[in-house]
């Protein structure tokens, strides 16, 4: 019998219940139901809406219900329709009549939420927990590379050199953000809905705090009627997790360009690549395509759940059952990058010798000579056209800035004196940046020392 079986005429359709029954998905919420559920009886004992020792009981049953889930050896029945009936069939199994007094007090739509904010809390936090191992092993990888200067891009242009240190904290950055973003979801999910009922509240002398508290949250949901409705704690998740999922799609993409044949700056892990059935000469970066690619998914499941809610009448409507599904996707695949992403970073080998062929290149120091000349009263529009000048006629003639002669600089403009030269090497390049947050190795080595302390390296 369905929970809401009496009243109906006959039983449901075949492909009904096939369309409809969520058990299939949802029972990964089978622990949290549990929970949420000793804590709704036990309020209810304790109101004296039911006894104190059928209370007991019925806890008592959940709790044996609650280890043969973590154990593995709960059996899912595939003909009850949620993870809810689930439960519920195998309590009355165990304490007899007395788990009907289960579903007092509430309903399936405050409890479906329940559970979907017990699952967030539990793994958001898990993946705020591996976005800093990440986070590690990047700074870890900063400092082993710090003496390491690489070609930075716009456009995918080569423009300036940077540290390589530089460039792996711009991804720390990002992922503190990241941190910071799911922190900000995590605290405004954390309100308890249970005892809204369908969507009016109750007749009976519940109390709402008594559940919230025993379950830690801070307090209950102020409207039950928003309770119920609310899904934008899971847009939320969805979206910080799509904005996750942007953030190592760019990574994946460095990565990508980073170890081919021509630009060679890095190797990844043979554990991260895979070869060619046909072309026995290749080592293909396939973990970070699909990194690249499963983004599409995150963003779709973001899109998803707009989509689902848009223009949805208050209050629960079934369409929301199919949250699920995309909510425990991008989890898991944002759980299994994150991971991948460790043993990136941990085992990734930047080729030092090729790198410091690509930039020697003086034309990665032309804001540097521009820098020069401003330093010494020109006008910035004045520098950008005496050195976008020299540096066509260099090109132009196959000539060196280095080997200009001192009467070949001054005909460009009468500021320059030999010592510019000293500005045509990436050290130099480097070191000369002074601004806050700039590539300069002293300011980069104090970030990374800032990174470790707040990171525990
Ligand atoms: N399986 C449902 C869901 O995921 C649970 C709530 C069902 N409520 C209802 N009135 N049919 O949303």
């Amino acid at each position: 019998m369905k929970f809401w079986g009496s009243r109906f005429a006959k039983g449901t359709d075949a492909l009904a219940d096939k369309f409809s029954f969520s058990i299939a998905y949802d029972y990964k919420l089978a622990l949290y139901d549990v929970m949420g559920s000793i804590a709704h009886v036990t309020m209810l004992g304790q109101c004296g809406i039911i006894s104190q020792p059928e209370a007991k009981k019925i806890a008592n049953g959940l709790s044996q219900i609650g280890t043969k889930i973590e154990k593995g050896t709960f059996k899912f029945d595939p003909k009850e329709e949620d993870i809810h009936s689930n439960i519920q069939a195998e309590l009355k199994k165990l304490v007899g009549a007395s788990a009907d007094k289960l579903h007092t007090a509430r309903s399936r739509n405050d409890l479906i939420v329940l559970d979907m904010k017990l699952y967030c809390l539990y793994e958001l936090t898990l993946i705020v927990d591996k976005i800093a191992k990440v986070q590690k092993a990047i700074v870890q990888f900063a400092a082993k590379n710090i003496d390491v200067i690489i070609p930075a891009y716009t456009h995918l242009q080569s423009a300036q050199v940077v540290l390589l240190a530089h460039h792996m904290l711009a991804y720390v950055e990002m992922l503190e953000r990241d941190k910071g973003r799911l922190f900000d979801a995590l605290n405004r999910m954390d309100t308890m809905p249970l005892g809204s009922c369908a969507l009016s509240g109750t007749t009976l002398p519940i109390k709402r705090e008594m559940v919230a508290e025993q379950l830690g949250f801070p307090q209950a949901t102020q409207n039950s009627i928003d309770s119920v409705s609310d899904r934008d704690f899971i847009i939320e998740a969805l979206a910080d997790l799509a904005i996750l999922g942007m953030h190592f799609s760019r990574m994946a993409e460095d990565m990508i360009i980073w170890s081919t044949q021509e630009f060679n700056f890095v190797n990844i892990d043979w554990s991260l690549c895979t070869g060619s059935s046909i072309m026995p000469h290749k080592k293909n970066p396939d973990i970070m395509e699909l990194v690249r690619g499963e983004t599409a998914t995150l963003y779709a499941n973001l899109n998803k759940l707009l989509i689902l809610t848009k223009a949805l009448p208050l209050t629960y409507n079934r369409d929301l059952q199919l949250d699920k599904p995309a909510l425990f996707e991008s989890v898991e695949k944002v759980g299994d990058i994150l991971g991948l992403f460790a043993i990136l970073f941990d085992t990734l080998k930047v080729n030092k010798a090729e790198v410091a062929k690509r930039i020697i290149n003086e034309s990665f120091f032309t804001v540097d000579i521009m820098d020069y000349l401003i330093k010494k009263g020109v006008s910035y529009r004045d520098a950008h056209d005496v050195v976008g000048k020299m540096v066509k006629e260099c090109l132009d003639h196959g000539k060196k800035i280095a080997d200009l002669s001192k009467a070949d600089l001054k005909k460009y403009s009468v500021k320059f004196e030999d010592d510019v030269k000293k500005l045509l090497n990436p050290e130099s390049s480097v070191k000369n940046k002074k601004s806050f947050g700039s590539t300069n190795p002293d300011l980069v080595k104090k970030q990374i020392n800032k990174w470790k302390k707040l990171l525990n390296v």
